[in-house]
């Protein structure tokens, strides 16, 4: 007798939202910076009674707005069409490096019904407001997925994992965080281990993806693209834009 298939539940549709969890701000240091520089360049324009002050304060109003409307929107809907387009089967087994509160690793953990979703991290207040396993494990409870995750407290540099085993590798917006190239591209190098022959590996990151495209590619994975995902996925303007590293693992020939 055939094993009965569960359907793995959908992602809900771009246009459904708030998400049930609670995810935070990415960078909550840049909006207070942010603030300073808005006051600045409105006493100044009320002062000196100049335009060009005034036409600064908009743009940095502009980079704010842009910057929260990306942290709390634009990269739920950029990875939900992502994970989306990758139509899996509902029994693989995710990895999301840097998985903060969950974002990503949740809307990934959505499509599996037999598989495992699972996050590492070091849960860095600095790059996202209120980070903490707790909190990630609260917004798995509240998204359904917390049968189908695990979270992981550990340096994506050194990933205390097994080799070959994910059919899938995520990261959003971490790896730019690990000071210096070399620890940058030893994550890479832990990515490309734990996934299985065969697998695909997506990197979003706003600065240094270019090295990741051209590392991967020396690193022997095939497949390597780099795009722009678009304008949901400025952190404060176009000069902010999240690129997409994809990339697939060679299946070894025996
Ligand atoms: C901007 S947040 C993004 C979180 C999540 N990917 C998302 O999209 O909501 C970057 C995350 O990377 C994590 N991170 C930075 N360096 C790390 C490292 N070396 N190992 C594990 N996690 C790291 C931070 O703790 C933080 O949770």
């Amino acid at each position: 007798m055939g094993e009965m298939q569960t359907a793995a539940m959908p992602i809900p549709p771009a246009g459904q939202f708030p998400r049930k969890g609670s995810y935070g701000i990415d960078a909550p240091y840049f909006l207070p910076i942010l603030g300073i520089f808005f006051a600045i360049n409105v006493v100044n324009a009320l002062i000196s009674r100049r335009i060009w002050p005034a036409l600064g304060a908009a743009l940095i109003l502009f980079c704010g707005f842009w910057g929260l409307h990306t942290s709390k929107r634009g990269k739920f809907l950029v990875w939900a069409d992502l994970l989306n387009e990758l139509q899996l089967r509902g029994d693989e087994r995710i990895l999301d490096l840097g998985c903060g509160r969950g974002a990503v690793l949740f809307l990934a953990a959505q499509h599996l019904s037999r598989g495992r979703a699972v996050g590492v991290d070091i849960w860095n207040r600095a790059d996202q407001s209120g980070n903490s396993e707790k909190a990630a494990r609260r917004n798995a409870m509240a998204e359904g997925v917390a049968d189908r995750i695990e979270l992981m407290t550990a340096d994506i540099t050194q990933l205390p994992l097994e080799s070959d085993q994910f059919d899938l590798v995520l990261s959003n917006v971490a790896i730019h965080n690990i000071k210096g190239k070399a620890n940058r591209a030893k994550a890479l190098e832990e990515a490309v281990r734990v996934l299985r022959p065969g697998g695909r590996l997506l990197i979003a990151d706003l600065r240094c993806t270019a090295f990741y495209r051209g590392y991967l590619t020396k690193l022997g994975m095939i497949d390597v693209a780099r795009k722009n995902l678009g304008w949901r996925m400025w952190w404060s303007g176009p000069w902010a834009a999240t690129r997409l590293v994809s990339a697939r693992k060679p299946v070894k020939n025996s």
